[in-house]
């Protein structure tokens, strides 16, 4: 953190300058206004840019959340993309959303002391608010992964009123948690490295050990859930992910349904729910 209360840009260089990655963030480009870091990052990764470029934007016109849904993304966030080019099959690109999202939470508790929770696939939470969301976009050709743009969005020195109102009330900053403002370039350069290590364990088909680390940051295991795909609601209690990174839901007939992606509404203890958001597809 920094008491100096300076919110400033984040420079490349000095964020490269610190970094010891073999891949990630050995180039960073830097941008003050895009549309989204997604969208240019796809521009980039069908030019042939190298895997780990990192796409970051001081604020973005068109930041994209999942299932077409905008993300806010005011001045003070930081958001990023990074090109990969993963050893995957198509079918196990969702494993890189959940190794992202482990890889943020790790950074959050190392640098500020604070207790992250994951939720599946894509939530970072805080005290059961939302200050991470990952938008993972792959460029596919029958078997084959061409490239992946993992976008991260995490709201770090955002006031929440600056959030639009209806994302407000389930979201939450680190400027909101914590006393001092945030170095975004200290936090995007420990979150870099802790992507390349999580990223060489999935790449040496270790995803089971990352899957084990995330299932220890993750409470909404065992809770009563509602998932929502397209206009259809399915409820029931979220008992695994699998190696795939799939959920396990079984449902109150006591069959168990496979679900690959979906909006998350986990029932807590007092009925309330929290918001999470992903794109709806069963399989
Ligand atoms: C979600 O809906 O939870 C995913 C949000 C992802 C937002 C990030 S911000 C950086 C990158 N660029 C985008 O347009 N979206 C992602």
């Amino acid at each position: 953190m920094n008491d100096a209360g300076k919110n400033e840009p984040v420079k490349p260089r000095q964020v490269k300058e610190k970094l010891q990655t073999k891949l990630f963030g050995k180039a960073i480009h830097y941008f003050s206004k895009v549309g989204s870091t997604n969208d240019l990052a796809k521009e980039l990764a069908s030019l042939r840019a190298r895997e780990g470029t990192v796409i970051v934007a001081g604020s973005q016109t068109g930041g994209k959340g999942r299932s077409g849904r905008t993300w806010a993304s005011p001045k003070g966030g930081l958001w990023f993309s990074t090109i990969l080019r993963p050893k995957l099959h198509p079918r196990e690109t969702p494993k890189l959303t959940i190794m992202s999202s482990l890889a943020v939470a790790k950074t959050i508790s190392q640098l500020y002391n604070l207790e992250p929770e994951v939720k599946w696939p894509n939530d970072v939470l805080i005290n059961a608010k939302k200050v991470c969301g990952i938008l993972t976009e792959a460029k596919t050709s029958g078997d084959t992964t061409s490239f992946v743009i993992v976008g991260i969005g995490i709201n770090a020195n955002i006031e929440l009123q600056s959030l639009p109102e209806q994302v407000r009330a389930h979201a939450t900053s680190l400027r909101h948690e914590l006393p001092g403002i945030i170095d975004c370039e200290q936090l995007l350069h420990v979150l870099l490295e802790k992507m390349e290590h999580y990223y060489v364990m999935l790449q040496n088909g270790k995803f089971h050990s990352v899957l084990v680390e995330w299932k220890r940051l993750c409470r909404f295991l065992g809770s009563y859930v509602e998932v929502m795909s397209g206009k259809k609601q399915i409820e029931g209690w979220a008992t695994d992910v699998d190696r795939d990174g799939a959920l396990i839901l079984k449902l109150p007939d006591g069959t168990s349904r496979r679900i690959l992606s979906g909006d998350v509404n986990i029932r807590r203890g007092n009925g309330q729910g929290v918001k999470s958001l992903m794109h709806p597809r069963e399989s």
